[in-house]
């Protein structure tokens, strides 16, 4: 399955699922790697690694149409499949999104839908709650919601800022994106209403208290 993922920054999911494709034994591969911020360091691990990679600035462009017309123009040309939203900070619209029927992924740093938008690891630790986590999802027009592919479950530990909580949650992103987009190229996924199904997949046993 050719996939095609879309950033903004650093990039570190990218990375994740630029080593799980690399594997033989992994049912895809990236095509395109795109950004709106041509400055992203995420493209620069693209290029160095030899990927396909285009950059539309959405400051540029008069409306959203304009740029989302753009970028859906270079997935098709590159003949992507599936679409991975990894750190990217715009909104994609309906209209978009319209023309990729639940192909389009995006991953988000907390136990959704709890802690949706941004400054979430801030707003975890403020809030008390002992566990946060991340999330892979189908994305839906709405803000960071979407039928839920995958999510880990990570503690918050006392003395937590959003920097040691963004750590150990982004440890498990790393886990879980190239686990979700292997499922779906795989075709063992399937969406029931708000209800995903992945075929074979297993549920751990345990219930996780903290603190213990
Ligand atoms: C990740 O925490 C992801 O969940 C969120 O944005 C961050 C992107 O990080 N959507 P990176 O660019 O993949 O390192």
């Amino acid at each position: 399955m050719k996939l095609g993922v879309l950033i903004s920054g650093r990039g570190s999911n990218l990375q994740a699922l630029m080593a799980a494709t690399a594997r033989d034994d992994y049912p895809a591969e990236i095509a395109l790697v795109v950004s709106n911020q041509p400055q992203a360091a995420g493209l620069e691990r693209a290029r160095d690694a030899g990927l396909a990679t285009a950059a539309f600035d959405h400051r540029d462009f008069a409306d959203r149409q304009g740029f989302e017309a753009e970028i859906d123009a270079s997935l098709r040309g590159a003949g992507v499949e599936l679409v991975c939203l990894a750190g990217f900070m715009r909104l994609l619209t309906a209209g978009f999104l319209e023309g990729w029927p639940d192909r389009v992924v995006n991953i988000h740093p907390s136990l959704l839908p709890a802690f949706p938008g941004i400054h979430v690891h801030e707003q975890v630790v403020a809030s008390g709650t002992r566990f946060s986590g991340c999330t892979v999802h189908f994305v839906r027009p709405e803000m960071d919601a979407g039928p839920i592919i995958i999510q880990s479950l990570v503690p918050v530990r006392p003395g937590d800022d959003a920097d040691t909580l963004a750590a150990r949650v982004l440890a498990t992103e790393h886990q879980c994106y190239p686990k979700a987009v292997k499922w779906i190229a795989e075709g063992r996924v399937r969406i029931n209403g708000d209800l995903v199904e992945v075929d074979g997949a297993g549920t751990p046993q345990m219930a996780a208290i903290n603190p213990i």
